[in-house]
């Protein structure tokens, strides 16, 4: 197989990293280049541990984007993964993607279908008029649009979370969209590899707390956008992070008034009709999931539950926010644009315990 060449800026990042244990496995894509700001000029093996040792890797040098023009990029690579903070991921992807090359972005700067959405919650959008050439990559839900997108959006982790779970049941109509709750729990690599004062040890290892609540988390209108596709209604999700001590992973419980009548059974074969053949499994029965099942995989799992009481449904779903949620599920969506089966190259095994 001839492979695809590409580059990562953004490398010494969590996501960055993830990229670089992905591309080293997968059979159709090789890593040529890596960018950083403020690594550059470090040897991988410095900023990114993971890599010691690693021939071919431990000793590529981390170089200044700006220091090299796009069309000269575009004649060495094919892609170029973004992995940087938003607004200067969307900066970096336009001048490389005018330039010819394929981008996955993996930000949130190209995931709106409308600007005025992105610029209520992340401000001025730098390449406004890139939005509309841009795919979601949420496979399982875009699969036929992806196919030979050049501009890639790989999606928010906490929105795959609870896509994935409640996007069955809106599709087959058995919950309500007008009452969807979102309760999730992430791991602190979420918030990315530089250190503040409430993603230290201390302060993360032995407690479990809420933030950015009642509408004010920006991974909220992302949720929003996609579910109401789905649903072909315009809906709202009360969203309610909460940061949990462990590295990788998210766990979504999500809670919906079940329509009358509606079995959790039927809620199972719904998810189990939408996800045959992907990277999604359905748990049987009453078997809920836990993040250690898909630590390292780019896999999800999800899971239902009905309260006959009180006549909710709860939909579960658990991803590794770095796999799943960000690196892997964007090699995920160029491989569905360059006719790739989907899981090539991929971790699906999960790394248990
Ligand atoms: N963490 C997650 O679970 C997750 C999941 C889904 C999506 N995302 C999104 O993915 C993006 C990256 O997240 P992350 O967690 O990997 O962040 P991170 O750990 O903070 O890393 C960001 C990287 O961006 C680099 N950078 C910043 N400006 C740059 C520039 N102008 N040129 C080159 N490199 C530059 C930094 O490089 P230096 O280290 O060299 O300074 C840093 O390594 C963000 O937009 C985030 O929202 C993250």
């Amino acid at each position: 197989m001839k492979k695809l060449r590409t580059a990562v800026v953004g490398i010494a990042g969590y996501t960055g990293a993830e990229l670089v244990r992905i591309l080293s496995l997968h059979p159709g894509l090789s890593l040529e280049r890596a960018f950083g700001a403020s690594t550059r000029g470090q040897r991988l093996a410095r900023a990114l541990p993971s890599v010691a040792g690693v021939a071919g890797l431990e000793g590529m040098v981390i170089e200044n984007l700006a220091e090299t023009s796009p069309e000269a990029l575009s004649k060495e690579l094919d892609v170029v993964f973004t992995a940087l903070p938003h607004a200067e991921s969307a900066r970096v992807g336009a001048s490389l993607y005018r330039a010819g090359l394929q981008v996955v972005d993996l930000s949130a700067d190209y995931r709106f279908s409308e600007l005025s959405t992105y610029e209520e919650w992340y401000g001025a959008h730098p390449e406004p008029e890139l939005l509309s050439k841009a795919r979601y990559g949420l496979v399982e839900w875009h699969r036929a649009e992806l196919a030979d997108a050049r501009l890639i959006a790989a999606p928010g982790c906490y929105p795959t979370a609870a896509i994935l779970a409640l996007g069955p049941l809106l599709q087959a109509k058995l919950i309500e969209p007008s009452a969807l709750v979102v309760d999730a729990k992430s791991g602190v690599s979420g918030a990315g590899r530089k250190p503040t004062a409430s993603t230290h040890l201390p302060e993360t290892s032995e407690g479990i707390r809420p933030y950015k609540v009642a509408g004010t988390h920006r991974h909220t209108p992302e949720m929003e956008q996609e579910l109401s596709r789905i649903a072909g209604v315009s809906l709202k999700v009360l969203f309610t992070p909460q940061l949990a001590p462990f590295s990788r992973g998210i766990l979504a419980n999500c809670y919906a008034r079940a329509l009358p009548g509606v079995s959790v059974e039927q809620c199972r074969d719904a998810a189990r009709a939408t996800y045959a053949g992907t990277l999604v499994g359905v748990l049987d029965d009453d078997t809920l999931p836990d993040t250690l099942w898909v630590r390292g995989s780019a896999r999800a799992l999800v899971s239902y539950a009905l309260d006959a009481r009180t006549g909710w449904v709860i939909a579960f779903s658990v991803i590794d926010n770095l796999t799943r949620g960000a690196s892997g599920q964007a090699v995920q969506a160029l491989n569905v644009s360059r006719g790739f089966p989907e899981a090539l190259g991929l971790p699906l095994v999960a790394q248990f315990p």
